[in-house]
């Protein structure tokens, strides 16, 4: 089984991929940030309507970009979760119905080994025993990757995700969604050493768990008083503004490059992966490269463009990590992990 075509519709990113023995043929996304946006987060009910239109236009294009016919395609694959149910439902039902109508096994993808193995896409090299750091809005995940789909969750946050601070945080400041590009860029003008939050259990390195709702509260304390009182975003001051991004990121960064380097010694290892759409910010990379200088350790980061939700990486994944198992046709979608069979021809 060579070609596969995947398709991830766990959010807000409708994505469709084609890859050749771990090529990627086609990588299509269209996304629904505009939609989203007067809302400041993901409308669920939203997100699962507009993904039905996208994905004819986006299979269509993937298609046409590999040069191939559907009847080419050997399987095809969706994400069947974490993410939220009723968009998981609109790729799963779109890709069983391709494999059933070509007669093709349907590949269940789990998101989170999508984000995990994405720093492989393109550079193959096989898995090797690691750390793995997923980071996105959904999850802050610090995993130990011991071989071929074998994990151990090292810590995971214990509340909000990184990216779900990072949208709170730009919703506080009045900044667009997504929150991350947002806050990165209004960061750039600001003085991070201006304010001074807190960084959960950074110095507690036996502890690697994460908690960023103390910060994003931090955050609200500054910008609206404490308790808070009512206060108009529009009218915050922009340099006050920027600085308060700026000393946001610091500490979010400061926490996650902390905690990687902690488990990175706790387990005696030497490379680190990190993926998700919190991996795309340019100071969380810049400081993992300083961090992988100092500690001499190996960094394997997701490319900036596979760093957000995209189907390349299912597709990879299950080629890296699965090759053989495919799902039959009444496996259900799941918001948490999921469980995986094994195909009896
Ligand atoms: O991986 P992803 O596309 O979706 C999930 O699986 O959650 O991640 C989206 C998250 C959002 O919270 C967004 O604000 C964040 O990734 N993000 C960033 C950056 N780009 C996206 N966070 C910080 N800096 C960025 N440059
Ligand atoms: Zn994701």
């Amino acid at each position: 089984m060579s070609i596969i075509l995947a398709l991830e519709t766990s959010c807000d990113e409708t994505a469709v991929a084609i890859t050749r023995d771990g090529e990627v043929l086609a990588s299509e996304i269209s996304s629904q940030i505009a939609l989203h946006r007067p809302y400041g987060g993901v409308v669920p009910e939203l997100a699962s309507r507009s993904h039905l239109p996208q994905i004819r236009p986006l299979v269509e294009a993937a298609t046409a970009r590999a040069g191939l016919r559907l009847a080419d395609v050997d399987a095809f694959a969706a994400t069947a979760g974490p993410g939220l149910a009723s968009s998981l439902l609109i790729g799963n039902t779109v890709a069983k119905a391709l494999a059933l109508a070509h007669r093709r096994p349907f590949l269940a993808i789990n998101h989170l080994e999508g984000h995990l193995l994405s720093p492989f896409v393109g550079a193959p090299g096989g898995v090797v025993p690691c750390v793995a750091l997923i980071v996105s809005g959904g999850h802050t995940e610090l995993v130990l990757m011991r071989g071929h789909g074998q994990y151990e969750r090292l810590g995971s946050t214990l509340d909000d995700a990184a990216g779900e601070a990072f949208d709170k945080v730009a919703r506080i400041l009045g900044l667009p969604y997504p929150g991350g590009p947002s806050i990165q860029s209004a960061a750039v003008r600001g003085d991070s050493k201006r304010f001074r939050f807190p960084r959960s259990f950074q110095k507690d390195a036996e502890r690697l768990e994460f908690s960023f709702s103390g910060l994003k509260t931090a955050v609200l304390y500054e910008v609206a008083g404490k308790p808070p009182a009512q206060y108009d975003p529009k009218l915050l001051d922009a340099q006050f503004v920027a600085d308060v991004a700026a000393s946001f990121q610091e500490a979010a960064v400061d926490v996650l490059v902390t905690k990687c380097r902690q488990a990175l010694a706790a387990r005696a290892r030497h490379t680190l992966l990190v993926g998700g759409g919190v991996a795309a910010n340019s100071r969380l990379r810049e400081q993992l490269e300083q961090a992988s200088r100092s500690d001499r350790f190996h960094l394997v980061l997701a490319p900036l463009s596979l760093c957000t939700d995209n189907a390349a990486m299912s597709a990879i994944a299950w080629e890296l990590l699965n090759a053989g198992h495919t799902a039959d046709l009444d496996v259900d979608v799941t918001a948490g992990l999921v469980r995986r069979k094994k195909h009896s021809p």
